[in-house]
């Protein structure tokens, strides 16, 4: 029997073909298509490898490369035809390639799909990370944007979603960045480790032929900073083994949740109750039935994304959690969810940008908010402290002033001078100065605080950053 006539991958061993259900149930080409420029690239350095050291003819390696390079064009095409008896991309270009050239019936030497995979999988891990950096630095941008217009117009802060104390727009979008600043940095990290060559690590136990592991390595760019070859250090660890599917999974995860929380403060600051933001009706939906309606569905659905992110983690951890070393064919189902994160977070970066770059403040109604006096209750407390009153008793003071003034339901500065001083005695006469926002900001020129002069100075630092 020729081995055309068989499953040529492993056809040898078997004496029936795969059961018309096991090559649907089993298939990975469906969704492992999208590795197909990774897996050309792959296998184009393991080929100049092989050439390298011998185990290819220089005509033979011509002859590859110039297939891969077709391949790399065809693929693009709706009409490159996916079968799903090749089970997955790998076997599909294999194929592919074969027909080209007989040359290729040598490419798989001293390569198992296990290394490749992993290989492929590195490779596209290290490009996902490039573009989601690209996409978060533009939702960066827009938020700055947004900062920058607003730095200083006052709002108030919430904690337990009440007003707690006074800061501004700046300083509350200035919040945010900060968390995005440290996605950033995550995506850096996860391509580094992504950064390592698994290639000649075979199915576990590498091979007998005489590799160059780090001739692939170089080629490929699974190099450190100083130009030297990056490699796994054992062969059966690095086909088991999906930390970096873990670790990039959870990096969408942090940026994901990041981006709910965001979402969920323009939500609110959206509502008629708090009247803050506004949203371009291009990133809104109306209601089919209720004519006034106009919907934040853009923040909503990144709220309702994150979920699926966090649960593409669960997905893989579940997936790994008990397997023996080293490969086991449950792997096969390691790509969907990371494929999911990266596409889902991909768009909710995008929509952060295309949305937030078109919104503005309504500057009238967070003044108004930001005007309540008893978000500076605490500026009243330092305010005695500052008069050598402890803080401890100075917050019950205050404490007993804002009960008062509850009481008589008036505003707390509104009290007179004789009934406020009966309850807390240390009080000048110039106490009603605190409830000034302008004072209030002014005396948080502090790093972190909301100082005008400490806003614009974070806002020049991501500034710079973004356009480094
Ligand atoms: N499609 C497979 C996967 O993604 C490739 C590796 C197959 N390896 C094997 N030993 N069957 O996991």
């Amino acid at each position: 029997m020729s081995i055309d006539d068989k499953q040529a991958t492993w056809g040898g061993r078997f004496s029936e073909q795969p059961d018309l259900l096991m090559q649907v149930f089993g298939e990975s080409v469906s969704f492992d298509k999208r590795l197909a420029p990774y897996d050309l690239q792959g296998s184009l350095g393991h080929a100049s490898m092989l050439a390298h050291v011998g185990l290819l003819t220089e005509t033979e390696f011509q002859e590859i490369k110039a297939g891969i390079e077709e391949l790399r064009e065809e693929i693009k095409s709706p009409a490159f035809l996916w079968k799903i008896e090749l089970e997955d991309v790998h076997m599909n270009l294999e194929h592919a390639l074969l027909e080209k050239t007989s040359a290729a019936s040598k490419l798989h030497t001293g390569r198992s799909r296990n290394d490749q995979v992993a290989t492929d999988m590195r490779l596209f891990f290290k490009d996902a990370c490039m573009q989601l950096s690209g996409k978060l630095e533009m939702a960066m941008s827009a938020i700055l944007g947004l900062a920058k217009q607003y730095a200083l117009l006052p709002i108030p802060g919430y904690t337990h979603l009440q007003r707690a104390q006074p800061v501004t727009v700046g300083h509350h979008l200035l919040a945010h960045m900060e968390a995005l600043g440290r996605d950033h940095e995550r995506f850096s990290l996860v391509l580094n480790h992504a950064n390592v060559c698994p290639l000649g690590s075979g199915a576990i136990a590498g091979s007998t032929l005489p590799l160059d592991r780090a001739f692939t390595a170089k080629v490929l760019g699974f190099v450190d900073q100083s130009g030297e070859p990056m490699i796994t250090a054992n062969g059966m660890d690095a086909v088991a083994d999906r930390d970096i599917f873990l670790e990039f999974a959870m990096a969408c995860v942090n940026c994901s949740l990041h981006l709910s929380r965001l979402s969920e403060d323009i939500i609110l600051w959206n509502s008629s109750e708090f009247g803050f933001i506004q949203l371009p009706d291009s990133f809104t939906t109306g209601s089919s039935l209720m004519p006034q309606k106009k919907n934040p569905d853009s923040f909503e659905l990144i709220r309702g994304k994150t979920g699926r992110i966090v649960g593409n983690l669960q997905n893989l951890c579940v997936a790994i959690k008990g397997l023996p070393l080293t490969y086991n064919r449950d792997l096969q189902e390691d790509k969907p969810p990371v494929f999911d994160s990266f596409d889902q977070l991909s768009m909710c970066l995008a929509v952060v940008s295309g949305c937030l770059s078109s919104s503005t403040f309504n500057e009238e109604r967070c003044r108004e908010a930001a005007s309540d006096p008893l978000l500076l209750a605490t500026d009243l407390a330092d305010y005695l402290v500052e008069r050598g009153v402890p803080f401890r008793s100075a917050h019950h003071y205050i404490g007993e002033l804002v009960a008062l003034s509850e009481r008589k339901n008036i505003a707390l500065p509104a009290l007179e001078q004789d009934e406020a001083i009966q309850v807390c005695p240390e009080l000048g006469d110039n106490w009603r100065e605190v409830f000034n926002l302008e004072r209030a900001f002014a005396k948080r020129e502090r790093p972190g605080m909301p100082g005008p002069s400490e806003i614009k100075n974070r806002i020049k630092h991501w500034e710079k950053l973004l356009s480094s």
